[in-house]
């Protein structure tokens, strides 16, 4: 891979913090011979965009740390769940019999700056978020230092299957793992990737949340993907634990 390229994606602030890995992975889906850099450049741009928190967060990154609401509210991924959080957290630990599990958020988003309603709900987790913006990992890991929680971000390419399969084996169990909003972006990137690193996971964890959105981000418009492939794997794989939806959110607790 042309190291320019890669260079040049890299160069807008928004993708200066990311994984090369993930770049280059992106630059191959969208390229074809008849291409000219500037046009992988832009396609590459685009399809990242489509799929990372970078361009979202772009405002919430200057505000710095203020108010945990005000940065749960002003990110599109959370801005809707977040009159939900103690519900959402609640149903899930309500499974949930140690009060100090292992969590680890796959392609977290800011979705740490939510650990107080992991207390609020009577749960200590030890909480690892995964996430490619390193901007948003870095967010995270000042607001974990200065509420003194027990978390960590790490900037890391969930296509890297070792690697991420080495940061869970490396915690306390029980481990649940958190994948809210996360499975159409890696199909986009790689059909099938999301079967591939459920059932890589599905040995090292006790329990997986899975959350799908219902609309679309940012339009109100009824999402009108079913999702029919994905839940039939999931009966066809695993134990469904649970279902339960807030407004524009499914989530599948699996076993
Ligand atoms: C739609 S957002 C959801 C964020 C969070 N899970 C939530 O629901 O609030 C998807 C997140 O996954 C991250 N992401 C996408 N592809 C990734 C990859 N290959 N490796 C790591 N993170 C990724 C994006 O940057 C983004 O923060």
């Amino acid at each position: 891979m042309d190291k320019e390229i890669i260079k040049k994606i890299m160069g807008k602030k928004e993708f200066s913090d990311i994984p090369e890995s993930l770049v280059e992975r992106v630059i191959q889906k969208v390229y074809n011979k008849e291409m000219d850099e500037r046009e992988v450049v832009k396609k590459t741009r685009a399809l990242l965009r489509k799929n990372l928190a970078a361009f979202l967060s772009r405002n919430l990154l200057k505000k710095k740390l203020l108010e945990t609401e005000r940065i749960l509210r002003s990110h599109t991924s959370t801005r809707e769940r977040y009159p939900y959080y103690e519900l959402i957290y609640k149903e899930i630990l309500r499974v949930v019999e140690e009060k100090e599990p292992s969590i680890i958020d796959l392609g977290a988003g800011i979705n740490g700056l939510s650990y107080d309603y992991f207390l609020i709900n009577g749960y200590k987790p030890r909480y690892i978020a995964i996430e490619a913006v390193g901007q948003l990992v870095d967010l995270m890991n000042q607001y974990f230092e200065t509420h003194d929680i027990n978390g960590r971000a790490i900037k890391m390419d969930l296509f890297n299957l070792e690697e991420v399969l080495e940061v869970v084996k490396n915690t306390d169990e029980p481990r649940i793992v958190f994948l809210f909003k996360l499975i159409d972006g890696l199909e986009i990137i790689e059909r099938d990737y999301s079967k591939r690193l459920l059932l890589a996971l599905k040995p090292l964890t006790d329990l997986m949340v899975i959350s799908i959105p219902t609309r679309s981000l940012g339009s109100r418009k009824k999402f009108r993907a079913t999702r029919e492939w994905l839940k039939k794997f999931l009966r066809e794989n695993f134990e469904i634990v649970k279902n339960f939806s807030i407004p524009g959110e499914e989530f599948i607790i699996i076993h």
